[in-house]
């Protein structure tokens, strides 16, 4: 197989098990690449992509126009923050504009779960979702899954927990996807309010002891707390947050095996991570990052169908 199953990336969902396996190992040669001393290949040389952000982000936004410059695409950026949105301008008015200047990709984050979906009926160009509210994030889980496999040989039979705010997080989403399809387990962990009411249908384990989740686990996937999404109190205040659910070196201790710590940042030091474990040896954050340019170039040359 060298090419995806659809013209666009807007959720893991969509995805089989053989277009995941071609998007890891395509990311495999291009980490390849962006490790030599000359880092960029001409694969999209004839292409123009578009970054629209309707949402805040550091690690995906430099990361895409990272990607997409190492393949020598052309890129424009958009930021809804100082743009004629602000003027009342549809999305898709704004898009269509944007591909009026011979655009061919859109890469997008936005703060309204489906928006991507919308667009790719909508528009005539490829979608890539950059993240759409609490629903998905593809490319994260992507390369998430990289970072394990790259850590751990393989994704097959591994134990993954995924603690913190699970229910306003689309990395949690895509990540349950992404990794049941390549073969791991996957148990949920945080506070009972933050964990949504449907997650047991889609096969995961669910646990409320974060020393439980990280006895069983051979990678522990930390999320934010997402204050910004939250309306009302989930739990009392961050620091019985912290208290209950913070991973520190002492609760990593009391373990009897060694276990890999991801997040996807940004990291909120001191409440859902120490920073005695985000700066130590069983973590891999700055890997993940690094692995997310790799991965987003292998999503966005399938995409294209370019040839090498
Ligand atoms: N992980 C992630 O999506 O980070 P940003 O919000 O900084 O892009």
């Amino acid at each position: 197989m060298s090419q995806l199953s659809s013209r666009h990336l807007l959720g893991i969902k969509d995805l089989s098990a053989e277009d995941i396996q071609l998007i890891l190992d395509t990311a495999e040669n291009f980490k390849e690449v962006i490790n030599r001393p000359i880092k960029k290949v001409p694969s999209l040389r004839d292409i123009t992509i578009a970054n629209v952000f309707f949402e805040n982000s550091t690690r995906t936004r430099l990361s895409f126009e990272l990607a997409e410059k190492r393949l020598s695409a052309d890129v424009i950026n958009f930021s809804s923050s100082n743009s004629s949105v602000k003027k009342g301008e549809t999305l898709v008015d704004t898009v269509n504009n944007i591909l009026s200047m011979k655009v061919d990709m859109v890469v997008m984050r936005h703060s309204s779960p489906g928006a991507p979906h919308f667009l790719a009926r909508n528009v005539k160009a490829n979608i890539v979702n950059a993240g759409d509210g609490t629903h998905e994030h593809p490319t994260q889980a992507l390369l998430d899954a990289y970072s394990i496999r790259e850590k751990l040989g393989s994704l097959e039979g591994k134990k993954v927990a995924i603690i913190g705010d699970i229910l306003h997080s689309r990395v949690a989403l895509s990540n349950i996807f992404c990794l049941q399809k390549m073969g791991a387990e996957v148990m949920v962990c945080g506070p009972i309010t933050l964990i949504p009411k449907y997650i047991e249908s889609l096969g995961v384990k669910v646990e409320l002891d974060v020393k439980k989740a990280l006895q069983w686990c051979d990678v522990a996937n930390v999320l934010r707390i997402q204050l910004e999404r939250q309306q009302i109190k989930y739990f009392p205040s961050l620091r019985e947050y912290s208290l209950y659910y913070g991973i520190n070196k002492k609760l990593l201790q009391q373990l009897d095996k060694e276990i890999v710590i991801m997040h996807p940042g940004p990291i909120n030091r001191g409440v859902e991570l120490s920073s005695d474990v985000a700066d130590s040896n069983h973590a891999i954050i700055l890997e993940q990052v690094q692995n997310g340019v790799a991965v987003r170039m292998a999503v966005l040359y399938l995409l294209a169908g370019a040839k090498n």
